[in-house]
């Protein structure tokens, strides 16, 4: 009965949260990206590898407030998927953005809802990157890496570990905002501090701890 009675609870919260998300981010700023995609269906399945399911259009606002970030700062989102977190963090000073996607379809809709969703001269400022992740020449400016649990095991491992090469090699503050952060050992193993947590008001423990969305910080070790 208590199962049945919070599938339900989760199921309406989804389908008003649905409602929520098209009338006052889709339709209003002209972009998709509330369909979930799976892997297998684009031909790009891997066990580490996530489908792609947007973030909550409030995530990035909710854990980084927009007086945190300035001019010098850059923003990439590993696994960027249809773009949604990117049209987010365009509202914030970030002096460049990044999205790195996997699947061309993909990246391709990424592009579609920037164009149509900021004036050219902001859309200039993001570079949309077409390729694995590992792959990927990780540049060391960035300052903000965002993941909503892109990929896992290895994959993962991978990337937070170039992170913490390029922090070694250009020594600043880089804030990592994981959001579902089920490979967090790797991170904190990476030597990055926990230093802030928010968590989705969902029914039901679990749901809300997947949902949860961590701000780690990993800065060199002080001479
Ligand atoms: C959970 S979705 C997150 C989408 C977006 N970041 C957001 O928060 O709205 C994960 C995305 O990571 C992408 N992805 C998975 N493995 C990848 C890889 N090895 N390299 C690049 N992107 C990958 C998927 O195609 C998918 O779009």
């Amino acid at each position: 009965m208590l199962q049945a009675t919070l599938r339900f609870a989760q199921t309406a919260y989804a389908s008003t949260k649905r409602l929520f998300s098209n009338l006052f981010f889709e339709d209003a700023l002209g972009v998709e990206t509330n369909r979930p995609v799976a892997l297998k269906d684009l031909g790009l399945a891997h066990s580490d590898r996530v489908d792609y399911d947007p973030s909550p259009w409030l995530a990035l606002r909710r854990i980084l407030p927009r007086n945190e970030v300035g001019p010098d700062d850059v923003f990439a989102d590993f696994g960027c998927g249809k773009g949604r977190v990117l049209v987010q963090a365009a509202g914030y000073p970030f002096r460049r953005l990044i999205g790195i996607e996997l699947s061309p379809e993909l990246h391709a809709v990424a592009g579609a809802n920037l164009d149509r969703s900021l004036p050219p001269a902001r859309r200039a400022d993001v570079e949309l990157v077409n390729k694995d992740v590992l792959d990927y020449a990780i540049p060391d400016d960035i300052t903000v890496a965002y993941f909503y649990n892109p990929f896992a095991g290895a994959i993962f491992a991978n990337v937070i570990d170039r992170l913490a090469a390029s922090v070694r090699s250009r020594p600043r503050a880089l804030r990592i905002i994981y959001v579902n952060p089920v490979e967090e050992a790797a991170v904190l193993a990476a030597g990055a501090k926990l230093t802030r947590e928010v968590r989705g008001l969902r029914p039901g423990k679990n749901w809300s701890l997947r949902k949860s969305i961590r701000m780690y910080t990993l800065a060199p070790p002080p001479c």
